[in-house]
């Protein structure tokens, strides 16, 4: 009986998948329980056997909440855990973007809804290989391209535009790969000087298993007086998505972006082929991994990044200016047009950070590496000064010193926890989303391009996060992929929508349009790939810029048959927009 309602409950979202594909296309991917050509239960369970039994069959998140899964433990778990974002990053069908896990509103597997309701898999992958080392990834790859499978690369599941799931699909699930190992001087393998070569020098470094996150990394580099270009938001995995797009940090003004830090991958490629890039071997492809983004050149198996000694201390400022009034004095307009023509200062000066912007408000959450608190007030005095003497005007400042970036991170980011880990929930910032990079050319030469767009923005119903963790060194130009309007840009705005799990998928298609039209109004040149619009127009040229037909030639060198495809990835445009089928 149990058995009877559970294969009813699998099939019930077959309709659903068949709509979209055409079942005897060759050139279509065999979805979930194709009986044309999805593998049987006993080409599942050798496959299994080959991988040491680390095929797990995926259920939404809050199957637990849903007969035939109905576990009273385990739901209440469940609507405990349900926001934090470390429950989500160890849970195989979840994503930090939980409507990516929905086929619609018909098709998902709902929190709210009660036990006897129908828990649908949704987009949810069916199958995931939890994987522990490299020869598992090969097995899984070669799986996948033997059964012309539908294949999802997954570490943390954060992507905002749903590229680490895929409805009826077979996912490598990289979470559980977590060592890290740390290099006084590292070497990369195949490293072979010839008598032109500049010496290579002492290279201090830490190689991590795919799985790792960056709250893991930053304890580890703290303990050995060390620190990395991690992202903000710690529960990020460190060597997925995040270098493979990029990866911008608090401290990339100092070091660049985390892209511009490693020095090494491992990499199983669609072939099945445990290839070592650096600089020395496969130089193109690891030209790639640097910015040519996450899931379309292999499976990344381990990252090098070098790491950098640690702060001597750093500047923290949190300051909070709210206008009294939105009357035709603008006095919020005209604070936030100070703030863009004096940021090109503030980037030199060093400062890093994120600022909140509303119609009445404006929050500065910034960073100043290495400097001292008076040094920092100084800097910023012009603004202060400005906002002082403006009426309608109210302004709270607060300006401390750390002794180090963990000290920090764990006071400000994990509220004073041991760890970010149990603390951690799902910000404000939901999607859909988009992003614009800001040209420092722009802040100089027509600052109230900026000011006045972001103002407009401030009266739709999206939220404007700015991060100001671009110029200093990652304005230096760098052999690899990264998007250059990412090096000539100060600021990446981030529009989001506070949506929820019961945002109908209507509310979405509005919001959506109605954010890649808010964006517009910014002078951007370009979009950061890890934080952009699901819609995003043009988009070879906003996140690769000139890098994009050499990365389709990689591409297509490594990757010829397309088994890596995701949305808005290099070479995607060769397939349908749900990426099951190869175009003509
Ligand atoms: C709350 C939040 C905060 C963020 N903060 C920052 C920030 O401070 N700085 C920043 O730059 N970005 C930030 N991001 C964006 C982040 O870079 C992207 O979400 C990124 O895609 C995450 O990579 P992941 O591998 O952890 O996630 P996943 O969703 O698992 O993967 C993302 C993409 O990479 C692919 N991929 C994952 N692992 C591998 C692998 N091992 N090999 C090959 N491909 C892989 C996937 O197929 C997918 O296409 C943030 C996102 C969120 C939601
Ligand atoms: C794979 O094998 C392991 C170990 O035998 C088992 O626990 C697991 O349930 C199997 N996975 C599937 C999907 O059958
Ligand atoms: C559960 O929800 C379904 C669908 O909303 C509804 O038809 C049903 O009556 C509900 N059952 C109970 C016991 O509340
Ligand atoms: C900023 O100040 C306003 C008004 O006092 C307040 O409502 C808001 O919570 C403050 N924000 C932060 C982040 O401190
Ligand atoms: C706007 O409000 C401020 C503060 O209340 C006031 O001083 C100013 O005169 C007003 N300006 C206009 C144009 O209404
Ligand atoms: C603070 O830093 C500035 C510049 O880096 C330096 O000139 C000044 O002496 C420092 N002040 C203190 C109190 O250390
Ligand atoms: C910053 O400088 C101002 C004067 O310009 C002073 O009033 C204030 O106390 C200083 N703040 C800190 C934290 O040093
Ligand atoms: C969604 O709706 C359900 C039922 O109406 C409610 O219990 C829940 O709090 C809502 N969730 C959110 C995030 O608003
Ligand atoms: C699938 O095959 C049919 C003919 O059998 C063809 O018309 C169609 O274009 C194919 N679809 C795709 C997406 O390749």
């Amino acid at each position: 009986m149990h058995r009877a309602t559970y294969l009813v409950l699998l099939l019930s979202f077959v309709p659903g998948i068949l709509s979209v594909k055409e079942p005897q296309n060759s050139s279509c991917r065999c979805l979930a329980f194709d009986h044309d050509c999805w593998p049987s239960s006993r080409v599942w369970n050798s496959f299994n056997t080959s991988v040491e039994g680390r095929l797990i069959r995926v259920l939404p998140p809050a199957a637990p909440c849903h007969d035939p899964f109905f576990d009273e433990q385990g739901c209440k778990e469940v609507q405990e855990s349900w926001e934090l974002e470390f429950w989500r990053t160890s849970h195989p069908g979840a994503l930090y973007a939980s409507n990516f896990e929905s086929l619609g509103d018909q098709h998902r597997c709902s929190l709210a809804s009660n036990r006897s309701s129908t828990c649908f898999q949704g987009a949810v992958p069916v199958y995931a290989v939890s994987v522990l080392d490299p020869l598992q990834v090969i097995s899984a790859v070669k799986f996948a391209s033997r059964y012309n499978l539908r294949l999802v690369v997954r570490t943390s599941g954060h992507d905002p535009t749903g590229r680490s799931t895929a409805p009826g699909s077979f996912a490598i699930w990289l979470h559980h790969l977590k060592s890290i190992t740390f290099h006084e001087s590292f070497v990369p393998e195949g490293y072979c000087p010839d008598k032109n070569s500049p010496p290579l020098g002492k290279i201090p470094a830490v190689t991590i298993g795919a799985g790792v996150q960056w709250e893991e990394l930053y304890a580890a580099t703290h303990e050995r007086n060390s620190v990395i270009t991690g992202g903000a938001c710690s529960s990020v995995g460190a060597a997925g998505g995040f270098p493979q797009g990029g990866g911008h940090s608090l401290l990339s003004p100092m070091f660049g972006l985390a892209a511009d830090n490693i020095l090494q991958y491992e990499i199983v490629t669609a072939g099945g082929e445990l290839l070592v890039a650096n600089d020395w071997q496969n130089q193109e492809l690891f030209w790639a991994l640097r910015g040519g983004g996450g899931g379309t050149f292999g499976v990344v198996v381990s990252a090098t990044y070098r790491t950098h000694p640690a702060l001597e201390s750093l500047a923290f400022a949190l300051y909070n200016f709210t206008a009294t009034t939105v009357n035709a004095s603008n006095p919020m307009g005209k604070l936030v047009k100070k703030f863009v023509q004096i940021s090109p200062e503030l980037s030199d000066a060093g400062w890093s950070g994120n600022f909140f912007l509303s119609s009445r408000s404006l929050v500065l959450v910034y960073l100043l590496p290495n400097k001292n608190v008076s040094f920092a007030n100084e800097t910023l005095t012009p603004l202060t000064t400005y906002a002082e003497h403006q009426p309608g005007m109210v302004l709270e400042t607060s300006l401390l010193a750390f002794s180090s970036f963990q000290e920090w991170h764990l006071a400000v980011q994990c509220g004073g926890q041991p760890s970010c880990i149990t603390f951690t929930r799902r910000s404000q910032l939901r999607f859909p989303g988009a992003s614009s990079l800001i040209p420092r050319k722009v802040f100089t030469d027509c600052p109230t391009k900026i000011s006045r767009a972001l103002m407009k923005i401030t009266n739709t119903p999206f939220s404007i996060t700015g991060v100001s963790n671009l110029g200093g060194d990652v304005a230096r130009p760098r052999n690899n992929a990264v998007n250059p309007a990412l090096r000539s840009a100060l600021w990446h705005i981030i529009l989001a929508t506070n949506t929820n799990d019961n945002t109908t998928q209507a509310e979405y298609e509005k919001f959506a349009r109605q954010i890649t039209h808010a964006n517009k109004l910014l002078p951007g040149s370009g979009a950061y790939m890890n934080e952009a619009d699901f819609n995003e127009p043009n988009w070879q040229q906003s996140f690769f810029g000139e890098n994009y037909p050499r990365l389709l030639d990689i591409k297509d060198k490594y990757d010829p048959t397309g088994l890596f495809v995701c949305h808005q990835c290099v070479g995607s445009e060769k397939w349908s927009n749900d990426l099951n089928c190869k175009l003509k």
